[in-house]
């Protein structure tokens, strides 16, 4: 059976693919991260765009079935132009299954959604809650730094939780205590990283959520027809765009386990 590809700009993509193996066990995975390009968050739309247009001609020159977009900022930028690059290949991003998890978690329609600068400039997310629920207040979040953070493998101690401060206190003291946002939605692929330190800056009653579990479950849904059988045969083929040594460093925050460095082929977009 031909594999999945998921890109994401590094490591991030980790968390997407990490629940598309729980769902999608016997499958097999080619996951690309654009490491040599990281961050995406703070380039215009047009080069992410362009990014995005050559991480899925590497994975479809390499015979996929389907493209998961595991990068918020390229889901916001790219999802429509790589549709319409590949009409026949099934490609699924991450800000719609990200945005029906917050509104299902969310009883009081107020949320709150952090993500790249470009991800929350771009008001994608702002977008896609509001078409599944009109009403829904949103207040967005750009927290940049949380990216190089999670390439370094630093998302826990005292500069994570200062970071964490810095970004949330605010967003939170901002809203009135009658609309306080219930709902956290990470909309960013590295910021579930960051989930107990944030989790400490958050009122107790505010629900983390981010699009991994959706995503997988969006993934799932359309490849019912042509799965393969099986619990566990499934594999990884691992690229990435620079520095093996780096993102196998780094992959063991969001995948609990590190990838071999000698497993991960560099390639040129
Ligand atoms: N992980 C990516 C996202 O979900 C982007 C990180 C970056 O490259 O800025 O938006």
């Amino acid at each position: 059976m031909a594999p999945i590809g998921v890109f994401d700009s590094g490591v991030g993509g980790l968390t997407v693919l990490r629940a598309l193996r729980r769902v999608l066990p016997a499958e097999h995975f080619i996951y690309l991260g654009d490491t040599a390009r990281l961050p995406y968050g703070t380039k215009s739309a047009q080069t992410v765009a362009r990014y995005s247009l050559q991480c899925a001609a590497a994975l479809v020159g390499r015979g996929i079935r389907c493209l998961v977009v595991a990068c918020n900022t390229a889901s916001a930028s790219a999802l429509d132009v790589l549709r319409q690059r590949y009409p026949e290949l099934p490609v699924i991003g991450v800000i719609e299954p990200g945005a029906a998890a917050a509104v299902a978690a969310s009883a009081s329609q107020c949320i709150a959604v952090i993500g790249t600068e470009g991800t929350i400039a771009g008001g994608a997310y702002q977008a896609a809650i509001s078409r599944l629920c009109p009403t829904a207040r949103v207040l967005a979040q750009p927290c940049a730094l949380f990216v190089a953070m999670a390439e370094e493998g630093l998302t826990e101690g005292p500069i994570a939780a200062a970071v964490a401060r810095h970004y949330l206190e605010p967003l939170f003291a901002r809203a009135a205590a009658d609309e306080c946002p219930h709902t956290l939605l990470l909309g960013c692929t590295h910021f579930p990283a960051f989930t107990t330190v944030i989790r400490d800056v958050l009122p107790t009653q505010v629900r983390i959520v981010d699009s991994a579990e959706t995503t997988a479950a969006a993934v799932a849904l359309q490849l019912e027809s042509t799965r393969p059988a099986g619990a566990s045969s499934g594999s990884v083929r691992w690229l990435a765009t620079d520095s093996a040594a780096r993102f196998a460093h780094s992959s063991s925050v969001f995948l609990g386990a590190a990838v071999n460095a000698a497993d991960i082929d560099i390639i040129d977009l």
